[in-house]
């Protein structure tokens, strides 16, 4: 399988790392290679078509500041015009108008490749569009590294929870806003102290009102309710409080009572929600430090629980990889 990185920041270049760690299984699993045919950031490009060292272009990016030496002049015509199978597109969030990510995944679906990504802008904005253009094209689109990172709930509840019917969802989809929330409230930090902390982690995101606003959240909700719940809604759909408002008092009160504040997303019927809530202390929705958790309500199964870092490097990586493994998985089903 030959792969095209687009965005060549924190998230590709753990992808490009973890490709050159699971060679072996690669190899072993599916027969094949999954090379690196060319990786651009947004002044650069390298390209290679027998393949790229993933290493070295890691090595490269952290020297230089550049994944390449090459301009990066046109990429849209090389996302269209480079032989490859998938693109993994990982450029950052843009909830105005997704904008670079749609263009890139729009051109590589409609040239006929797979196409991993981990950008929420283009599906909570475009969602159904994109659906059907890979499927007109008759390609992958998939996106498990869109919604927290290495908590496996999208590829879960479309794939090994299929037979079921998902009655609804509740969950802490923001790490930056339970890792303020809860310094707030552990250590008696003000929000600003908090959301600088957050920021030095690296887990919040390039614009943080993103996070504090409740857009980050609201993004993944709907692409949760898209993906899980065949709606067909965008982020504007979602009702929005973030925790910008929440004050050092009422985050005592909370506690007085045993309970604490969270940033809780919420599918149920057609309700649509973001907004911070109060949690019963030891409830799984009251789980702390950057951890988000997602609780689904089924027919057969009951509630199903699914927690994990909602962010970083390998974890952003590890969702990716699954997704890699999905694609080779359906093309070894078809040789069969
Ligand atoms: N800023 C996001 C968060 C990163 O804090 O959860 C992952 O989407």
């Amino acid at each position: 399988m030959r792969v095209l990185i687009a965005g060549f920041g924190t998230v590709g270049q753990g992808i490009a790392e973890v490709i050159g760690m699971r060679q072996n299984l690669f190899s072993s699993e599916f027969g094949q290679k999954v090379e690196i045919i060319g990786a651009f950031d947004s002044s650069s490009f390298a390209g290679n078509p027998r393949g790229l060292d993933p290493a070295e272009l890691v090595s490269q990016k952290k020297t230089s500041g550049k994944v390449g030496v090459k301009r990066a002049d046109d990429m849209v015509k090389l996302i269209g015009e480079l032989d490859y199978d998938a693109l993994i597109e990982t450029t950052p969030t843009n909830v105005v108008d997704s904008e670079p990510g749609l263009t890139y995944i729009t051109t590589a679906l409609n040239a006929g490749k797979n196409v991993i990504t981990s950008n929420k802008g283009p599906l909570a904005l475009k969602f159904r569009e994109l659906c059907r253009t890979a499927e007109k094209n008759d390609v992958q689109l998939r996106y498990e590294a869109s919604v927290g990172g290495a908590m496996p709930i999208i590829n879960l509840s479309r794939e090994l929870l299929r037979g079921e019917q998902i009655y609804s969802l509740r969950g802490i989809l923001n790490g930056t806003c339970n890792f303020i929330l809860n310094r707030m409230k552990d250590e008696g930090l003000p929000f600003e102290q908090a959301l600088r902390e957050a920021q030095e982690l690296g887990y919040a995101e390039r614009d943080p009102t993103y996070d504090i606003d409740g857009v980050d959240s609201a993004a993944k909700l709907a692409i949760l309710a898209n993906a899980i719940f065949g709606m067909n809604v965008t982020y504007h759909d979602v009702t929005r409080t973030g925790i910008r408002n929440i004050s050092e008092e009422a985050i005592a009160m909370a506690s007085e009572q045993n309970k604490v504040i969270r940033l809780i997303g919420e599918i149920s019927g057609n309700k649509l929600e973001v907004s911070p809530r109060l949690v019963p202390s030891g409830h799984p929705l009251s789980i702390g430090g950057t951890l988000n958790i997602v609780q689904l309500i089924t027919d057969l199964a009951g509630e199903v629980t699914v927690a994990g870092r909602g962010a970083g490097r390998m974890e952003t990586a590890s969702a990716m990889l699954s997704d890699i493994i999905a694609i080779l998985t359906d093309e070894q089903a078809k040789c069969r």
